[in-house]
């Protein structure tokens, strides 16, 4: 019952077509949770990479169900088709032409160390309309977020008055890692005043394996400590961390295990590549019903302890504090995340 009444107040929140933060709770329900003001999260269990250069790809985005679609310059992207994806990128922000309703709408531009990075924010970032989140591949440095955060100013000039854009960087190589949680800290630092807040951190595992002369394997051994680390200074700097691609997308049965495993260690989705790997992604990554019922009765406890005005309380035998609070509304909200 409590489920589902929360559930009832979470799915007043709408999602725009394409516009800066997607998931907004109407100011009715608002009031439900005065109380756990924080960041709105924004659910990024599936992260579904869409070639920029590929309309026929591109117009199939409504009717796939990941909550996360990044409209991609870099990597997916031939480097004779990157002027052709800025454009189509742009002109899809432009009319509003693509329904997002219920995703997160983003944009992956190409590294500050391809050279392209520039041209594809001033074109992109010029639409009438922008993506909710932007995505900054291979950020091996605190230079390069420097930079990004410079130069995304530049692009934004007419764009004054909008709110931040969520930033998801990637880490994805040796050097990278290494320097990961100075590179967060500064994230966090530049969130204050650069036209971004930083949100999460994409383990890039490809570029990684490249990178150290790792072999790739399906059991993905190799990449054990790399993973746990991005989770770590993940979860210490409070961001989002999204997991590696399973490359292989014909084998559903291996992406499963993969999948359950990525959250399992704590990461909070997974990159994908193509639709059929979606709802493993997806069911992987959402919480067990046990857990929402338990966030839902958690939620409204505090809810009726605060009007009594009493501070801390116990609930089913746990002493609870704001971090368990936190949690539990990030699971509301997750699962009032409805994915066609
Ligand atoms: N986004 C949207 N639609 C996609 C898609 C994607 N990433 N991948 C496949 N589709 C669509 C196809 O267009 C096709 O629809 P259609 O028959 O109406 O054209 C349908 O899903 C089935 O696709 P399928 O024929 O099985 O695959 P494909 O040969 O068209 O594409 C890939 C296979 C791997 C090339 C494609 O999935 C892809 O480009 N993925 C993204 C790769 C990428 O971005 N890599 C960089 C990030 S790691
Ligand atoms: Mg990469």
């Amino acid at each position: 019952m409590i489920f589902h009444k929360m559930l009832r107040i979470l799915r007043t929140s709408k999602c725009v077509r394409v516009d800066r933060v997607p998931l907004t709770v109407s100011h009715s329900s608002a009031s439900t949770f005065q109380a756990l003001e924080s960041k709105q999260y924004i659910p990024r269990r599936v992260v579904l990479y869409v070639p920029g250069s590929d309309e026929r790809k591109l117009r199939k985005i409504p009717t796939i169900g990941a909550d996360c679609v990044v409209m991609d310059c870099e990597d997916g992207v031939a480097l004779s088709k990157k002027e052709a994806a800025r454009s189509m990128i742009h002109t899809i922000l432009q009319s509003q032409e693509i329904d997002f309703t219920g995703k997160d709408c983003s944009v992956r531009f190409n590294s500050v160390q391809s050279g392209l990075c520039e041209a594809d924010m001033q074109e992109i970032l010029s639409a009438k309309f922008l993506p909710s989140t932007v995505h900054l591949p291979k950020v091996d440095s605190v230079e390069h977020l420097e930079w990004f955060a410079d130069k995304l100013k530049l692009a934004l000039k007419d764009h004054k008055d909008a709110a931040k854009l969520r930033l998801i960087i990637f880490t994805e190589s040796a050097e990278s890692l290494l320097s990961l949680p100075e590179i967060c800290r500064r994230g966090v630092e530049l969130s204050r005043d650069a036209p971004f807040e930083l949100d999460g951190i994409v383990f890039g595992s490809d570029d990684y394996c490249a990178d150290i002369g790792a072999t790739r394997t399906k059991e993905a051994k190799e990449l054990a400590f790399a993973r746990q680390y991005v989770v770590t200074v993940a979860k210490a700097f409070k961001l989002q961390a999204i997991d590696l691609v399973y490359i292989d997308y014909k084998d559903l049965g291996g992406l499963k295990i993969q999948s359950e495993e990525g959250a399992g260690m704590g990461f909070t989705g997974k990159q994908v590549i193509h639709p059929s790997q979606v709802p493993v992604v997806y069911a992987a990554f959402s919480p067990h019903p046990d857990k929402v019922e338990w966030a839902a009765a958690l939620v409204q406890a505090f809810q009726q302890y605060q009007t009594e005005g009493k501070g801390a309380f116990t609930f089913r035998g746990q002493m609870i504090d704001m971090p368990l609070l936190l949690q539990a509304r990030n699971i509301l909200q997750i699962v009032s995340h409805t994915i066609r």
